[in-house]
């Protein structure tokens, strides 16, 4: 298994491409299901989990050619999905199990095909996940649901019909498999307290050009008016939010300065708001954002993550990382996950000063400095949040189970390395 070690103290300066979402990405792959024709995705990060949706949609029967191009002079993918026939319509447990997002696959084979068998995915490390929201709608538009042998069983052989739908809770992958599955149902579906994340603006997009009927785009309530068919379109993946939020982080942490080319600002304001009251300067242009905190005279903060626009969950251990060694205390509230600390203990193991409270909360009172160790994180972002405390940490940092990374960070080390940190990776056999 491969592990990064990183030699912490360098101040990080230049510019860093982010690349297209991981998680708009993964619906927009789905969403062509919904469709015989050619789907075409440019601007595709190059993950892991991406990997692992192909080799399920491959199963399933698409056929998908893919194809390297340059933007702003980095490598990105492009592919394009085509199924005009189904080979099968089972996601199996194998799949799933190793990408949960594969649950983006339930919406568009009932749609089309009026039949689905999905594994259930289970729980993972940052909590129960469950799929109640998804199967419930589903079922109000008309689906038969069985759960036999740790897959849902979904029918719907005389077609999906439009519903009013109300969501207890605004989940982005209810709301995307449902709005997926609604472009096909007959009638007009209603959906309130749907999500607002910019990937989901993103789907709303792709299946515009396809020729879905939707209204109610960046708004709590969204409007479909299903269609007979949909048809083949293009579309590019938007920058990825979260990416570009860690490596602002980065600047913060390491008092650099780091321009995030492609990176949209109005994606990530409560964040940049928080790093703005923390004295760092941030410049949006029209193609980036630049993050200088160079002179930045930093005091702990209180974050408190919630659904867009409030501040993503999904950098919620990357900022415990920055509080860590910022003057003052900073609490830190979960608002969205149940799990989400598991990073704490390995920060704590860098010399951070850290206290849970309850479930939901924290309190990070800054120390003077880290010192490196070996460290493994559970997730994907708090994998991240021990890159960032290795990047100040004094010494050598070993963040080991790097697969976690690799499913959302693409080329970390070297677009780390680009800006001066002292990363390396380090293959071993497993
Ligand atoms: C997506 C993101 C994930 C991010 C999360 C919240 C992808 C692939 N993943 O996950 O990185 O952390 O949004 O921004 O895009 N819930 C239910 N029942 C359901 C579905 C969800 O109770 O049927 C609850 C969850 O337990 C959680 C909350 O709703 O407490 C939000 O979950 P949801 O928005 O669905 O997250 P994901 O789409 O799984």
């Amino acid at each position: 298994m491969d592990k990064i070690k990183i030699r912490g103290g360098n101040q990080l300066n230049g510019k860093i491409y982010i690349s297209g979402a991981k998680n708009a990405a993964l619906p927009l792959i789905c969403a062509s299901l919904l469709t015989k024709e050619s789907i075409r995705l440019t601007n595709m990060p190059i993950l892991s989990d991406i990997k692992s949706l192909n080799s399920l949609l491959e199963v399933l029967g698409t056929k998908i050619e893919e194809k390297t191009e340059l933007k702003s002079g980095f490598e990105s993918k492009t592919y394009t999905y085509t199924t005009d026939k189904f080979d099968s319509l089972v996601a199996p447990y194998d799949y799933v199990r190793k990408m949960r997002a594969s649950y983006y696959v339930l919406g568009p084979l009932l749609a089309r095909e009026g039949y689905v068998e999905l594994s259930l995915p289970g729980g993972c490390a940052i909590g129960a996940r469950p799929m109640d929201i998804h199967l419930n709608s589903l079922e109000l538009m008309g689906a038969k649901i069985e759960i036999k042998n740790g897959y849902v069983v979904a029918d719907a052989k005389n077609g999906l019909t439009a519903a009013h739908i109300i969501f207890p809770k605004a989940s982005v992958g209810a709301t995307c498999n449902v709005l997926m599955a609604a472009t096909l149902a007959k009638g007009t579906t209603k959906i309130e307290n749907a999500a607002k994340e910019p990937e989901i603006a993103d789907l709303i997009d792709l299946l515009t050009k396809m020729g879905a009927k939707i209204e109610g785009r960046n708004t709590s309530i969204l409007t479909i008016e299903g269609v007979k068919e949909l048809k083949s379109a293009e579309h590019e993946v938007v920058a990825d939010r979260i990416e570009a939020g860690s490596y602002a982080i980065a600047a913060a942490i390491t008092k650099g300065r780091i321009e995030l080319v492609n990176a949209k600002s109005e994606h990530l304001q409560t964040p940049l708001n928080i790093l703005r009251n923390m004295d760092i300067k941030i410049i949006e242009k029209p193609q980036s954002v630049v993050v200088d905190a160079r002179n930045a005279l930093m005091q702990g903060q209180d974050i408190m993550t919630d659904y867009y626009p409030g501040f993503p969950t999904d950098l919620q251990a990357q900022f415990m990382a920055l509080m860590t060694v910022v003057p003052g205390a900073s609490m830190v509230t979960e608002n969205i996950w149940e799990n989400r600390f598991m990073h704490v203990p390995e920060l704590m193991r860098m010399g951070a000063n850290i206290n849970i409270h309850g479930y939901a909360s924290a309190i990070v009172r800054g120390v003077k400095k880290l010192s490196g160790a070996p460290v493994m994180a559970t997730d994907l972002r708090a994998s991240f949040a021990l890159v960032l405390a290795g990047l100040v940490a004094e010494g050598e940092t070993v963040v080991n189970r790097v697969y976690h990374l690799d499913r959302g960070y693409e080329r970390l080390e070297e677009k780390l390395k680009a800006v001066g940190a002292d990363i390396e990776r380090v293959k071993e056999e497993d």
